[in-house]
Parts: C-alpha cells; sequence; structure tokens
C-alpha cells in the first residue's frame, strides 16, 4: 500500500514522476477522463477548505470516478466519538482512496496505519500540508522552468504554516536552493526544521527583518496567512495578524521574472492591488492543484498494487509507549493510541514524536 502523509514519503523521482504526469494530463486532459472509472474517492475533511476539497473532488470527477465523504465532521459519527481509526476502517469498505484533512496533528498517519487502501494527508493541523506542496512544486516548474536553482522567501506565518513546512522538506530534495525567511519572533520557523532540514540536507536559510530585504534576491515570494485558528489567545493574534502586508509598491525592486505565490485564502496580507501583477500566480496555483491531484490519486493507486512499491509508514528506530507528546495538538493527546518516537535526527539521543515530529513532555 502507498500513502502519502508528508512530503519525505516521496523519492526524488516518485516527485518527479507525480510532476510530470501532471505535465502530461494538462496537455492531454480527454486521455485520462475514463482513467478512474469505477474508482471512488473519500474526502474526509474534519476541517474547513475550499481548494484542496473541492480540487480533489474535482480531480476525480475529471478521471471519470465518484466521490463520497464529508465536508463537516460534526455531521458524521465522528460527533459519537469514532475515533480516527475506526472510521478509517469503515471508510476503506466503501472507498478505493482516502484524503484527509484534520486539525490535529497525526491524525491522517493513524489512519493510514489502519487502512487497507492509500491515504493522502490533505493537510494536518500546523504540521504537514503534502498535497499542498506537490501543487506549489508544480507551480513552480510551470512558471521558471525548473524547481531546482532558486531563492525562495517565506514570508508571515512560518510556525504554524504547515505548507511552509511541507514545500522546504520537499525543496530540500533540489539542487541549490536557498531560503529566506521573514516572520515575526512570534511565527518563526521552528527549530526542528532548521535543524533536521535545512542543516541536515545543506538548505542554506537567512531570517531577515524586512520583505524589502528579502526582495530583490528572491525567484519566489512566497506569501503566507498569520493562522487565526492556531492561536490559543485572541490576544497573541492581534499582536501580529497584520505583520507583513505585500502591496504593489513592494513589489518595486523584486526581479521581473519573480513569481508570487501563497497556498490562499488569503485574508489581507496580499492587496488586491498585487492581483494584477503578472507576477501574482497564486490563481493559477490554485488550478495547478486540481491537476497534480489527478496524478497523485493515479499514481497511488498504480503503486498500491505493485508489491515492491510498498513502503514502511514508521521510521527507523521508532520506539513504542517511551514517552508523552508535549504537543496538545498532538493525535497521542486526543485518541487512544501508541505513542510513537523517532530518534531526533540533529541531537543525538534525543527523540521526537512520529506523528507531529514535537519534543517528548519533560
Ligand atoms: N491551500 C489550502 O489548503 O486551501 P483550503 O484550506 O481552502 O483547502
Amino acid at each position: 500500500m502507498r500513502h502519502l502523509i508528508d512530503p519525505t514519503d516521496l523519492s526524488s523521482s516518485e516527485l518527479q514522476e507525480i510532476i510530470d504526469l501532471a505535465l502530461d494530463i494538462i496537455a492531454d486532459p480527454a486521455q485520462y477522463a475514463d482513467a478512474c472509472r469505477g474508482k471512488k474517492l473519500a474526502t474526509l475533511f474534519y476541517e474547513p477548505s475550499t481548494r484542496t476539497r473541492l480540487s480533489f473532488t474535482s480531480a476525480m470527477m475529471e478521471l471519470g470516478g465518484n466521490v463520497i465523504g464529508f465536508s463537516n465532521a460534526a455531521n458524521s459519527s465522528v460527533s459519537k466519538g469514532e475515533t480516527v481509526a475506526d472510521t478509517t476502517k469503515v471508510i476503506s469498505c466503501f472507498a478505493d482512496i482516502i484524503a484527509m484533512r484534520h486539525p490535529i496533528e497525526g491524525a491522517p498517519l493513524i489512519s493510514a496505519l489502519n487502512a487497507s487502501i492509500p491515504v493522502i494527508n490533505a493537510g494536518d493541523g500546523s504540521h504537514a500540508h503534502p498535497t499542498q506542496t506537490l501543487t506549489d512544486l508544480l507551480t513552480i516548474r510551470r512558471e521558471l522552468g525548473r524547481c531546482d536553482n532558486l531563492t525562495i522567501g517565506f514570508c508571515g506565518d512560518l510556525r504554524f504554516g504547515r505548507t511552509v513546512h511541507s514545500l522546504i522538506k520537499a525543496l530540500s530534495r533540489f539542487e541549490n536552493v536557498k531560503v529566506v525567511l521573514i516572520a515575526p519572533d512570534e511565527l518563526k520557523l521552528p527549530a526542528y526544521m532548521k535543524e533536521e532540514v535545512c542543516d541536515r540536507y545543506g538548505v542554506p536559510y537567512e531570517e531577515v527583518a524586512s520583505m524589502e530585504e528579502a526582495m530583490p534576491l528572491l525567484d519566489i515570494f512566497y506569501m503566507t496567512r498569520v493562522q487565526k485558528e492556531r492561536f490559543l489567545d485572541q490576544e497573541d493574534y492581534d499582536r501580529v495578524k497584520d505583520c507583513f502586508i505585500l502591496t504593489a509598491d513592494k513589489l518595486k525592486n523584486a526581479k521581473p521574472e519573480m513569481r508570487i505565490l501563497h497556498p490562499l485564502p488569503r485574508v489581507n496580507e496580499i492587496a488586491i492591488d498585487v492581483d494584477a501583477d503578472p507576477r501574482a500566480a497564486y490563481f493559477r496555483q490554485v488550478e495547478n492543484g486540481k491537476f497534480v491531484r489527478m496524478a497523485l490519486i493515479l499514481k497511488l493507486l498504480e503503486w498500491s498494487k505493485i508489491p515492491s512499491m510498498e513502503r514502511r509508514l514508521l521510521p527507523d528506530g521508532t520506539i513504542p509507549n517511551a514517552y508523552h507528546c508535549s504537543n496538545p495538538k498532538c493525535i497521542s493527546n486526543h485518541e487512544p493510541v501508541e505513542t510513537l518516537f523517532r530518534p531526533d535526527r540533529a541531537n543525538p539521543g534525543k527523540y521526537r514524536c512520529v506523528y507531529c515530529e514535537s519534543k517528548p513532555r519533560s
């Protein structure tokens, strides 16, 4: 069985295969119109979504398949207390592939561990959003003709921004990618991302105080929303919500070929006057999301039939029930699951939670 829970579940060549297939679908969509005839995708969305859920729906329909599922867990038996594991076992009886979004980190991994069909993580809390990453990579490839030799600036909420974490992980597999980080102190990139991804895979990064300072260096400017739903305290959110706002005026020192990406939705971090700039690629990015999800569905269904394509879900050195996770939004603190910790790749002798990558509770 093959799942996509984290961008690192895909090898560099598999990532490339998905992007190439998406480009082929764009060139000749009619060729794929019956590719999933008789198949069902279950979209299990425990958290709101417009782009991800509807692009998955649209992708499966354009492949000739059908879609079942829920967009509000309150209308399902989740409201009666059904766990992610049990829900997954049930849905495995009805569908051929699952796309799950959940506000609790690690929920899609629990689903994959209990599924008899492929599971796709459609976003889990602040942790990961690998299909947004595929969307971003396809967009960068179509807009710039390459995904290597890039300087990419990430701006806004780099702490809770799952799209940022996943894209940096995926870009660490490409040659000569440099990262510029623009965030207030409260929303800086988590230490595990700097140590276990940037340092370990040789992705140079620098933290700068303003977007104007970064702008002339960048091939991609990746803007993100400060996510109100991730804050426990309204005052903390109010203090940082308008920390960085991109306006047309701030683009005057940007390269003519630079592209502006944003996973969307935006609130007010990109002014409307930027939309008319040809470098604003965020609505083209949305459409790429449908094509790349078509490619992903096809590849996961294909790879799941080939025993040699099977991959283990748990990292080497995973130990069960040795620690408790320090993250209140980790699935291990919400449902009766085994705690699982893997070695910390930057700090020998230390461990991190397999579900959400947080440290153990002290
Ligand atoms: N980019 C993204 O995940 O958007 P939605 O929350 O609308 O799915």
